[in-house]
């Protein structure tokens, strides 16, 4: 007699689900002139960095958050949070009320130019999913990512990716390589908007502006995996912008610099800065020269180029 196939799964047997999901730096971030719906348009080559969030969606009776975190006290936990509206938006779209806890548990910092908010939005697209059960046409959580923000997608997918248009349109990069990386986390935060705004200003005031690094020999050292190619080619545009509006960002980045990093940069709209190191063991040594320094909270060692938005088997889990 023929085996019997494992019965699936039925929606009842599902009750929580919990993704982790990693945080973002732009190993270069060219930025275009502003569109006619006020984002501007982007270059970006989008790199996974392993400080993770994780979202726990459970089933409930109504759709309610909670952070949790140190800084979860920062945290809205209500409608104004992403996570929130991509609960709320994939299940308009699927048709299916939207009864679920979610548990947010930060440990990317917030307002950090780490994508952290995109980062939680992505989780719960995902764990919602899975709790629900929902067969979605193919590309479908794709599309709903780009709906809530520029960088959602790219939380989804990970590794290393080009994205286009306002950073939602992604095209994956060959290889897998993977860097290692010290994120030097400042006090505070910077809003996006008004890191953008600045570099208006900027480019108003001096339009000779300085040009990214060319794709093609960056998308060369990634997949290389060689870091000592990749360092000369990272690049942000935004860099100037969230140097003037946190100037003691310039300490951070000179830091890592004398410390015998291959390359700094402020990561997205900052103010967080990413430092390239040679291996593991020099990237310990850096976090712990930016640790010592003057203007950064903490320093993380961190790998580059992991995998995005990924369900953790709760026998892992536990
Ligand atoms: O899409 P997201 O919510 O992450 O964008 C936050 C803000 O950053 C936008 O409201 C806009 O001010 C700015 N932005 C931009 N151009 C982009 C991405 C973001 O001006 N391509």
């Amino acid at each position: 007699m023929a085996a019997v196939p494992p019965t699936p799964p039925s929606v009842a047997d599902v009750r929580t689900v919990t993704v982790r999901v990693p945080a973002k730096i732009n190993l270069v971030l060219s930025v275009g002139p502003t569109r006619p719906d006020g984002f501007h348009e982007l270059l970006t080559v989008f790199h996974a960095v392993g400080l993770y969030d994780t979202v726990t969606a459970t089933a409930s009776d109504r759709l309610g958050l909670q952070v949790r975190g140190d800084e979860a006290a920062g945290v809205p936990a209500d409608h104004r949070n992403l996570a929130w509206r991509a609960a709320l938006l994939l299940a308009e779209r699927a048709g299916v009320a939207a009864d679920v806890g979610l548990t947010v548990t930060k440990q990317i910092p917030v307002a950090a130019g780490l994508a952290g908010g995109s980062a939680d939005a992505a989780a719960t697209l995902l764990a919602c999913q899975r709790l629900w059960q929902l067969r979605l046409p193919a590309g479908e959580l794709d599309r709903l990512a780009a709906e809530l923000g520029s960088d959602v997608s790219f939380a989804l997918h990970g590794h290393s990716a080009v994205g286009t248009g306002r950073g939602e349109q992604l095209s994956a990069v060959a290889g897998a390589a993977e860097f290692h990386w010290v994120l030097a986390v400042a006090e505070g935060g910077l809003s996006t908007p008004a890191v953008y705004a600045e570099l208006d200003r900027q480019r108003a005031a001096r339009p000779d502006r300085p040009r990214a690094a060319s794709l093609p020999k960056v998308l060369a050292a990634l997949d290389g995996g060689v870091a000592a190619r990749l360092a000369p080619l990272i690049g942000n545009e935004l860099q100037d912008a969230a140097l003037a509006l946190a100037p003691q960002l310039r300490d951070t980045l000179a830091t890592g610099a004398a410390a015998g990093a291959l390359a700094g940069l402020v990561s997205g709209s900052g103010p967080t800065c990413a430092f390239l190191a040679r291996e593991a063991g020099h990237a310990r040594e850096l976090a712990a020269a930016l640790a010592a320094g003057p203007t950064c909270r903490y320093a993380v060692p961190v790998l580059g180029g992991v995998p995005g938005a990924g369900v953790l088997d709760p026998a892992a889990a536990s």
